[in-house]
């Protein structure tokens, strides 16, 4: 179980048209638990509703918060209770930090591409490059001056070292990323953004040699809901409690749980935060997240989105 924090709502300003920054400060004036470059939280705006928001201010700042929310007005509902509904002087819960995208420490330079409103967890991770001194460089691609949050906060911390560049919303006018990718051969690269231009980006990569790492915030679509190659469903077993339950087919591991009253803590149901990771000890997991790196998902699972490819499922809970 995390320990969620209190927090108070202190400043909400307009960063550029559709995005809206919020600040939060502790409800009950403690030093806010301290995250890293690149990490995020978990908002609990009211119950049932939970998003991830990348940390945008100085990872060295531990009285407050800040991150972005651009208006998605086809989005799930969280961005628009951010710009209709949220106030400052608002008193929510957030969960302690967590990073799923961090810097790479070996690496000798570090070069972000951003898509948008995907700048977001760069902003920290630039504040924590200029501090150490580590070379840094951002391409930041956006459709138009006006709807392109940060840029002056950014072109102050990095310098010579960032590009804009505005497409209009014509593809055709996009960054040309093989050029990209040339030219910073042997860096460290980052994306986030919309999946198009992190699907493209991953392909050059591919096709080109490089390293690359991205964050993706965005559900993972279809595998919302459990791969399950046995016909007849599986069972899961609680190592702790030696409780055993059965899930059936078209039903997700959480709902299995939940209909055994058993809770287990999640957030965005998704596969893409980690809230409701665990560690497994037998069985064989089909998994659907976006969160784990391959190393990771040979001991643990991310319960609301995976499936199982054998009769058992042991976690440890
Ligand atoms: Fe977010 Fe499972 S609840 S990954």
């Amino acid at each position: 179980m995390t320990t969620k924090q209190r927090v108070l709502v202190s400043a909400m300003r307009y960063e550029a048209k559709g995005i809206l920054s919020v600040e939060m400060v502790s409800a009950q004036d403690e030093d806010l638990a301290q995250f890293s470059a690149g990490g995020h939280i978990d908002v609990f705006f009211r119950k049932g509703l939970v998003r991830q928001y990348s940390l945008i201010n100085d990872p060295e700042e531990k009285n407050r918060y800040q991150f972005a929310v651009l208006l998605e007005r086809e989005g799930r509902g969280g961005s628009a209770f951010v710009h209709k509904s949220l106030r400052v002087g608002d008193v929510i819960e957030v969960s302690q930090p967590r990073n799923n995208f961090k810097l790479n420490d070996d690496a000798d330079s570090h070069v972000f591409v951003a898509g948008g409103i995907g700048i977001t967890p760069f902003i920290s991770m630039a504040h924590h490059c200029r501090r150490h001194a580590r070379p840094m460089k951002l391409y930041y691609c956006a459709r138009a001056p006006e709807t392109t949050a940060f840029v002056e906060q950014l072109t102050e911390i990095f310098g010579e070292n960032t590009e804009v560049h505005y497409d209009g919303g014509d593809p055709s006018k996009s960054i040309d990323l093989t050029q990209l990718v040339a030219k910073e051969k042997g860096s460290q690269l980052y994306c986030c953004g919309p999946r198009g231009l992190m699907d493209a980006l991953s392909d050059v990569v591919y096709r080109h040699g490089g390293s690359l790492l991205t964050e993706d915030f965005n559900p993972a679509g279809s595998k919302t809901h459990t791969e399950n190659s046995n016909d007849g469903g599986f069972t899961i077993e609680l190592l702790r409690s030696g409780v055993s339950v059965d899930v059936v087919p078209g039903q997700t591991i959480i709902e299995a749980l939940q209909a055994a009253n058993i809770e287990v803590e999640t957030s965005c149901e998704a596969g893409v935060c980690g809230t409701c990771v665990v560690d497994y000890v037998d069985g064989e997991p089909i998994h659907n997240d976006v969160v784990l790196m391959p190393d990771e998902q040979e001991k643990s699972v991310a319960l609301c989105v995976a499936g199982c490819n054998s009769k058992k499922l042991v976690v440890d809970l």
